[in-house]
Formats: C-alpha cells, sequence, structure tokens
C-alpha cells in the first residue's frame, strides 16, 4: 500500500489498527560512469515497497534528495545541507504523526544521510518533549542502511569480494538494474578506481575518485544479482524491523 495512491478514507481505516509508516530516503548524486544519479532512492524505494507488501504496511513518499556535498564535483549531483535535511526529516515525520502515526521506519539507501537521520531524531523527540513533557505524544523513528544489513554484505562478498568497494558499488547498480532494466548503462571503466579511505570535501573527493567510483566494479553487476540483494534485504528488514512495524 502506498499513500501516493491512497485516499485519505483509507489512510483513516489504516491508523484504525496500524500506527506504521515506512519511509524510503536515498540521494540524488553521481554513481560513476555507469551508475544512475538516482540509484539511493530507486534502492531504498524498491526495497521499501518490497518490505511494505510483505509486511501489509504503508509506504509513505521518498526523500529523493539527501546529504551528498561530496558529490557535488560531479554534473547532476544535487545536495541538501545536513541542516537542511534534518528539518525536511522532522517535518516528514511531525505530519504523519499529527494524524496518529507512531512508528516510522526509514530504509535508507545512502551513507552520507545516516549522522543527519540520527540528529533528526534526536530533534524530533527533543522537540515534543520541549513542547508537551510527559504529555508528549508517543514517536518512535527506526532506521536502516539497507546496504549494510548483514545478509547483504555477505551477499556482496560472495558475488563481488574486494570488487564490491564503497561507492557506485556493483550491489546497488544491480538492483537498480533489476528495476530499471532499459536504463542500464554501458562505458570504459578505468581497471583501478580510486582508493583511499579518507576524503574531505567535494573538490577533494573528485580529486581522490576522479570517475566518481570508490573501489568499485559496477561493471560486474547483473540484473538477476540485483533481485537477490532486494530480496535480502527485505527478508533481513522483515525479520529485524517486523515487530517494530506490528506496533510491538
Ligand atoms: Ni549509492
Amino acid at each position: 500500500m502506498l499513500l501516493h495512491l491512497s485516499t485519505w478514507p483509507e489512510v483513516e481505516s489504516y491508523l484504525t489498527h496500524r500506527r506504521a509508516i515506512i519511509l524510503p530516503i536515498g540521494s540524488t548524486e553521481q554513481h560513476g560512469p555507469t551508475g544512475l544519479i538516482g540509484t539511493d532512492i530507486i534502492t531504498a524505494q524498491a526495497i521499501a515497497e518490497e518490505v511494505g507488501r510483505r509486511t501489509d504496511t504503508l509506504v509513505g513518499p521518498g526523500i529523493p534528495v539527501g546529504m551528498a556535498h561530496h558529490h557535488m564535483g560531479f554534473p547532476g549531483s544535487m545536495t541538501l545541507r545536513p541542516s537542511t535535511l534534518i528539518q525536511v526529516v522532522r517535518d516528514y515525520v511531525v505530519s504523519l504523526t499529527a494524524h496518529g502515526f507512531r512508528d516510522v521506519l526509514f530504509i535508507n539507501g545512502h551513507g552520507g544521510n545516516m549522522s543527519s537521520l540520527d540528529a533528526a531524531f534526536y530533534e524530533i523527540y527533543e522537540q515534543a518533549r520541549l513542547a508537551h513533557g510527559e504529555a508528549a505524544p508517543p514517536v518512535r523513528c527506526e532506521v536502516c542502511h539497507w546496504f549494510l544489513l548483514p545478509a547483504v554484505v555477505a551477499l556482496q562478498r560472495e558475488l563481488y569480494g574486494d570488487r564490491e568497494g564503497h561507492h557506485a558499488t556493483p550491489s546497488e547498480v544491480a538492483v537498480t538494474q533489476h528495476v530499471y532494466p532499459k536504463s542500464i548503462k554501458i562505458a570504459h571503466l578505468d581497471p583501478n578506481p580510486g582508493q583511499a579511505d579518507f576524503f574531505r570535501d567535494w573538490r577533494d573527493f573528485r580529486d581522490r575518485f576522479p570517475d566518481g567510483r570508490m573501489g568499485s566494479d559496477p561493471s560486474l553487476a547483473t540484473p538477476k544479482d540485483g533481485e537477490r540483494f532486494l530480496h535480502a534485504a527485505a527478508a533481513e528488514i522483515v525479520a529485524r524491523h517486523g515487530d517494530f512495524l506490528n506496533g510491538v
């Protein structure tokens, strides 16, 4: 069930027995010469919809632009400042809790969003405490970074070993190939992608990772692999967060 394809009476009815919603969050940023700019929201959206199907949970609109400052050296990348992203996350959650939603599970496709999500949750909790004290309505936020799930990491290792890398990875590209098979891109890839364990800002990032990849070989990706990642991630999210989505 998708919020944007529902009517308000349907949502009202859902809220009589469920208080959970899933929100995908991604990024709009370069993913190397063959990865789609929308990779991080495409993957988060697809996994969120699969988890929603498996648990009969409503899936709300995604946050397609995240904190991607370090990718701004490449055309097409967009970013929110961390402070903006924190406010966007807070306003999404507060809009929903005003109607009776209580349990919000973010499915995140982008590492750059992690610290802002944590900060946003504390903003939400603290603003409610300051405004209402003990009488604050209960709100519970959780996040799952799908690409860090143990089942996903195990599959990354099995299929790609060290060539998984850290950005524009074959695993995330594979998921986009499964979702959008007509948008599979092919380009020559330097066999030695940038390797570094540190970067400072957007200029430094492009100096260290000239084509946008961080140690990855996305030419290994296949749509079939993508389907495996999608289902491995969804299954583990249901196992880890299923009780939360059911209000436990
Ligand atoms: Ni990504």
